[in-house]
């Protein structure tokens, strides 16, 4: 599991900046009912909404996107 998370973080990082939407994935504060973890890289990865902002049903499907 440890190394799915960290080559998740790995491709998402390794994705050119110039490529990403960085207006579709401005930092938010988790709301009170969002779900975080103990790990920072899936919480900053759900903070920019490269996650599923609630930060639970996290399939392959939403994370592709
Ligand atoms: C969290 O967000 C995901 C993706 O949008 C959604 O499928 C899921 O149902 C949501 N979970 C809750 C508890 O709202």
């Amino acid at each position: 599991m440890k190394i799915f998370f960290a080559s998740l973080i790995t491709l998402v990082v390794s994705v050119k900046c110039d490529t990403i939407d960085w207006s579709a994935h401005q930092w938010q504060a988790p709301s009170p009912t969002d779900s975080r973890g103990p790990c920072p890289g899936l919480n900053t990865l759900a903070n920019h909404g490269f996650l599923p902002r609630n930060g639970s049903n996290i399939i392959r499907e939403t994370v592709r996107r």
